[in-house]
């Protein structure tokens, strides 16, 4: 398989696992991170971390092999799939960090940006060179980096191709930080940060952030209210502020 599924700790990590291609998407990768976020949505998971084989690659990109004789119709439906696949990432019920071990371009940055975070190991290069392809950006890169780093950063990174080296991406808020060590240890080292807190109120707060970048801002406050005072109604909450009262720490029961 090209990609792999395995558990550590209480989290799920999919392995892009096709190192002779540099982890490449071909359509039938694709198919299998699409079944494979699937797997993860339906188990007891608290976050899913995202990273490639071997330490040269997390991704670079869509294959490049397989697409350049495709039909227009047939690009089409590739495009489609590739941004349905990464779209599940959104409604996954839980958070999913991407580990960036090494290239991320293309479809591979594109994956990485579709992940709730991004941790960049030092040696991480990523881009979206598709322009120097004679094409653009189509498994969502247009649409998650501008809302991710800006418009004008993001259309310099698309016009120009250039690669941003780890640093650069910390900097400019494409990668939320750089790790160091094993790809997945780090991954799991993040995770712990916040998969300690009640599942159902994480997705509350992931949900009312991702709507703010969609609505005008009274309508996201709107959502802010009704997810907020959703929040208020679980066990959690009345576990949250009992703990904080008592002076001992919270036993949340996701619920
Ligand atoms: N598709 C298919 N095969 C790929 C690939 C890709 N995107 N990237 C690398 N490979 C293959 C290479 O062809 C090579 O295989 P062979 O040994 O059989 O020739 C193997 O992986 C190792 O690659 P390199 O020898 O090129 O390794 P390198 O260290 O010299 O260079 C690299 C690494 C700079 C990442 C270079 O491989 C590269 O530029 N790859 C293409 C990156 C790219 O343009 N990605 C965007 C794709 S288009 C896209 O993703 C569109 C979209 O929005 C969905």
């Amino acid at each position: 398989m090209s990609v792999e599924l395995t558990t550590r700790e209480d989290c799920a990590v999919l392995t892009l696992n096709r190192p002779e291609a540099l982890n490449a998407l071909s359509v039938a990768v694709l198919r299998q991170i699409g079944e494979t976020i699937d797997a993860v949505a339906n188990s007891k998971a608290r976050a899913l971390i995202i990273t490639g084989a071997g330490n040269k690659a997390f991704c670079a990109g869509a294959d490049i092999k397989e697409f350049r004789h495709q039909a227009m119709m047939e690009c089409k439906a590739r495009t489609e799939l590739g941004q349905a696949t990464f779209a599940k990432l959104d409604s996954l019920p839980i958070a999913s960090i991407a580990v960036i071990n090494g290239y991320a371009f293309g479809g591979g940055l594109e994956l990485a940006l579709a992940c709730t975070f991004r941790l960049a190991l030092p040696h991480a290069k990523v881009g979206q060179p598709e322009i120097k392809l004679g094409t653009i950006p189509g498994y969502g890169g247009t649409q998650r980096l501008p809302r991710l780093i800006g418009e004008a950063r993001a259309l310099e990174l698309i016009l120009t191709g250039r690669t941003v080296d780890a640093a650069e991406a910390e900097r400019i808020g494409l990668v939320n930080r750089i790790v160091d060590g094993d790809a997945v240890d780090a991954g799991l080292a993040f995770a712990r940060e916040f998969t300690c807190y009640s599942l159902p109120v994480l997705a509350f707060a992931r949900g009312a952030v991702q709507r703010a970048l969609d609505l005008p801002i009274h309508a996201g406050l709107q959502v802010e209210a009704d997810l907020s005072t959703l929040s208020f109604q679980t066990k959690d909450a009345d576990e949250g502020a009992a703990a904080f009262v008592e002076k001992r720490k919270a036993r949340f029961v996701d619920a």
